[in-house]
Parts: structure tokens; sequence; C-alpha cells
């Protein structure tokens, strides 16, 4: 694997290798107080951040640290960026400064493929972190991996993707790599939130989150993304929470082996009651967890393994 930047198209057996390795990594490093492996000495990892980020940036710097990567992050707003200079002079200049990886959030959707091409020449690998509305594929790898510890294989299980599906990134990384792992994706969210052309996608669409939830294995609450809605919030917040908030009341529709997730932040009592996110169904904390093996795997399998430079 040379870049990953989308999971739509990613070959599901190389997308299990992944996980696979996650898993092996996470099982290797359980209970050892010192936390690193030799893998990428010598390897320099950069993350180039234009948008807020918690938990990739701090998950991808742990995960190259625990391999023995250098990691370098660098932020748009304390960069050269703030002066004018372009995404691809900055790209280069990472690259010229040696950089064997660029992981790049952005909010253009695209902007992690364009970087890909720009550095195809120097051989950097790129990881997209998350462009626009269009892709986090290692946010989908590590809910996968989190449900495929909670529920063992994701063959036909069935997972809600609910809520402001129109701007997420996570919802549309999650609908490929799901339904390409073998689940069964349905999309719960009001018509305002649902993406132009969802009939192509692979899932089914339901705007009844209280008919769906008897039915599913794992529901996925996504965060509203305010800050892409230039043109206002339809429904109003208190009218989304109503029809599509995970409520304690809408949690007792869940089976219960259930699994309940959201990538985070999460906006609490608008999109998940907090009895329902700190309740033993959920596994938000999980998908952090998890998030550290998968994007060390992801690096193992960009710039240490047999096909690193497929
Ligand atoms: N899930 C996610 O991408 O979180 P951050 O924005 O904090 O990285």
């Amino acid at each position: 694997m040379k870049h990953l930047l989308a999971t739509d198209g990613l070959d599901p057996a190389l997308a299990t290798a992944v996980l696979d390795t996650a898993d092996e990594l996470k099982h290797t490093l359980l209970g050892r107080e010192v936390k690193k492996l030799p893998t990428l000495r010598g390897r320099t990892v950069i993350t180039l951040f234009y948008e807020n980020s918690t938990r990739t940036r701090v998950s991808f710097e742990i995960a190259g640290k625990w391999m023995s990567a250098d990691v370098i992050n660098v932020s748009a707003s304390s960069s050269s960026v703030n002066k004018g200079e372009s995404l691809r002079d900055t790209a280069l200049t990472l690259a010229a400064a040696g950089a064997d990886c660029v992981i790049v959030r952005h909010p253009a959707s695209g902007a992690a493929q364009r970087l890909s091409e720009w550095l195809a020449e120097p051989g950097t690998s790129v990881v997209n972190a998350g462009d626009g509305t269009h892709e986090h594929p290692t946010q989908a790898l590590l809910d996968a991996a989190t449900l495929r510890e909670r529920l063992g294989s994701l063959k036909d299980r069935r997972i809600a993707i609910v809520g402001d599906v129109l701007h997420s990134r996570v919802a549309r990384s999650n609908i490929h790599l799901l339904s390409g792992l073998g689940a069964e994706v349905v999309l719960v969210a009001p018509p305002t939130l649902l993406p132009y052309g969802v009939e192509s996608l692979p899932v089914t669409v339901s705007h009844d989150l209280d008919a769906e939830l008897p039915a599913v294995d794992a529901v996925m609450m996504l965060r509203v993304q305010a800050e892409r809605m230039h043109g206002g919030f339809f429904p109003s917040a208190r009218e989304y929470s109503i029809a599509y908030g995970l409520s304690e009341r809408r949690q007792k529709l869940l089976p219960d082996h259930a699994v309940v997730l959201h990538p985070g932040p999460m906006l609490r009592g608008m999109e998940i009651a907090s009895a329902v996110a700190d309740s033993p169904a959920s596994a938000i904390t999980e998908q952090v967890r998890n998030g550290v093996h998968v994007r060390m795997a992801v690096l193992y399998h960009l710039l240490a393994s047999e096909g690193a430079a497929a």
C-alpha cells in the first residue's frame, strides 16, 4: 500500500489485513509498561492539519511514536500557510525536508488525492485524515476494528449510521468499508441531511430511527457538522434531537448485544444522551483506544511491510 486516501475502492482483503495487523499490535502491546516497537526507526511521519482535531492527530502521533518513527506535527494556523503558502508548496516542502509519510486533514474534498499526485515524484506516502465531506478512512477502519471486537465478524451484521450523513466523511468511509466487509448498512437521517445520489450507495435509507433500532447490531451516531452548514440547519437542533438523537428511551429499543458508536467529538444531549454514551453498550472509548492500533497498522502497511511500495 502506497497511500491511504479512501475506503471507496479499498480492497476488502487489504482492509482485513490492516485490521488483523492492528489486532496483533494491540495484543503485542497489551500490559506492556513501555509501548515501543522499533519497526519505523529512522522514518519520518508528518501530520499536516488544516482543520481542528483531537483524536486523529493525537492518535497518529502516538502511533508513530510507539513504532519509533520521528513524528512532527504541523498545523496550518502556526505554519507558513498563514503567510499564503499553497497546499502544494507546503507538501513539497515537507517532502523535501525528509517526510516519508504526510498525514493530511483539509477542508477541501479531494485534497489528499491531490497531495498524493504532487508527492508521487519524491515518493512520499499520503494518508487522508479527513478531507472535507469526502472520506476519513482511518476512522472507518477503527470503527470496523471496534465492531469486530464486539460482534466478531461483520458479515451480515446490520449497522445503522444515524444523523448528518450529508456532511459526514465518517459516514462515507464507513458505508464503503463496512459494506465491503459484508455488513448491511442502513442510513437513518432526515431527507435534508442525506447526500445527492444516495441511491447509488450500497445502503438502504430510512427516516424512522425508532423503527430501525430493534433490528440492528450496531448504531453509529454521527456528529452534526454545523461548521459545514453554511445555509443554516434544518431540521432545527431541537427537532433533530427529538427525531434522531439516541435517548435513553431509544436505547431500550436496541437488542441487548447492540453496540453504540460515535466518532467524536459528541454533542451530548443532542446527538446522544450522556447516559447512553457512558453505558456498557457504548464502545466510544474503545474506538479511541483502537484508533492508535489501527493507525499503527496503517503506518506499518505504508512504510514497513513487504507490500509497502505497491
Ligand atoms: N473522529 C475524529 O476525527 O475526531 P477528531 O476531529 O478529534 O480528530
